[in-house]
């Protein structure tokens, strides 16, 4: 009975599975390197690249081998990176007064990549978090054990001029106050930078995926917990509509691009972007993300390039324009290999 048994079908989706040519022909997402925004730490000194413990492949590097490291990234095709300072544990303080120094490490790194490689696309995180003592995104009221939100934007609007004036394409506030893509773009503007543009973190949740991060920029340390709280200004996971209120809000105020962050379990909100806004919408596939797939490769128990393909895969046909990824530079090599 079971040997000779037929079903009547006209619909076999399998069809098209049968050979690599016909799953070729109805592949309906492909990566490409143009796809990725590479993250990258930068540290002042001299110092040999020195590793982070938690994410294996990843770097803080001096300002010399960030150079170096942005044209390999770009030779091979990958047009964006995303700047992010490691700070000596003591120029911080409470305020962050060093995000303000005209000489602070990430406006040197800018300006020496912007001088190496005037053709990559620069990005810098508008947020106190690696200037602070505390390690929060802005400065605190202490007296209610909070962020004062608009004392910070008035902050971040002047990082945000400084960072334009020293070459970037684009500032991206990942903050989460309220009014600040508004408050930059008028500073902006008003500074005579109406060609820099604004990568909102517009649906940035209040994320345990983040906890590698702190490590490279050693925010966690610095309040002296892994366990940080951001509670009061990143988004509550379990908030989806809250999500495209957000990204509606960051659209109105000027936002050029539209991001969700983290990507990977937030599939959902980022096709809920999408299908909200005409502006690009991009993704960033947060350290934990990265470290938890290596840390899964070493044990043996997922195969390291199928994971970190199909990660990246899904946070494309989800709705991203764009990725920013720890992944970008392998990924954009496999292309030249
Ligand atoms: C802080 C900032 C964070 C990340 C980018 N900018 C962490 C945080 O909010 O504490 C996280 C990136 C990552 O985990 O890869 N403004």
């Amino acid at each position: 009975m079971a040997e000779n048994f037929k079903l009547d079908l006209t619909q076999r989706p399998r069809r098209l599975r049968r050979t690599p040519a016909l799953r070729a022909l109805v592949e309906e997402t492909v990566l490409r390197p143009a796809d990725f925004i590479a993250p990258l730490f930068v540290v002042d000194g001299k110092s040999k690249p020195e590793e982070i413990k938690s994410m294996p492949g990843v770097f803080r590097l001096n300002i010399a081998d960030l150079v170096k490291e942005c044209r390999a990234i770009y030779k091979l095709g990958v047009p964006a990176v995303a700047l992010f300072p490691k700070l000596d544990p003591k120029l911080k303080d409470d305020e962050g007064t060093q995000a303000l120094n005209e000489e602070t490490l990430v406006l040197r790194a800018v300006r020496a990549v912007k001088k190496a490689v005037p053709e990559l696309v620069v990005i810098t995180d508008v947020a106190l978090d690696p200037y602070t003592s505390h390690g929060h995104d802005g400065v605190l009221n202490t007296a209610r054990d909070d962020v004062e939100n608009d004392r910070t934007v008035g902050i971040l609007a002047k990082m945000a001029v400084m960072q334009a004036r020293a070459g970037v394409d684009l500032v991206a506030p990942s903050d989460m106050m309220d009014g600040r893509v508004g408050a930059i773009r008028q500073a902006l503007d008003s500074a005579g930078c109406a060609g820099t543009g604004i990568m909102a973190y517009s649906a940035k949740y209040n994320s345990a995926y983040y906890g590698p991060f702190r490590e490279a920029v050693g925010s966690a340390q610095a309040a002296g917990t892994k366990l940080l709280s951001k509670a009061t200004y990143q988004m509550n996971p379990a908030n989806r509509r809250e999500a495209v209120l957000e990204a509606h809000l960051d659209a109105i105020e000027g936002a050029d691009i539209l991001m969700v962050k983290p990507a990977g379990a937030y599939l959902d909100i980022i096709r809920e972007v999408r299908n909200t806004t005409q502006k690009p919408v991009a993704a960033y596939q947060v350290s934990g993300e990265y470290s938890q797939i290596h840390a899964a490769a070493r044990l043996g128990w997922l195969d390291l390039a199928r994971t970190r393909h199909e990660s990246l895969v899904a946070i494309k046909r989800a709705g991203a324009d764009m990725i920013l990824t720890y992944f970008a530079k392998e990924m954009a090599a496999l292309f030249k290999g």
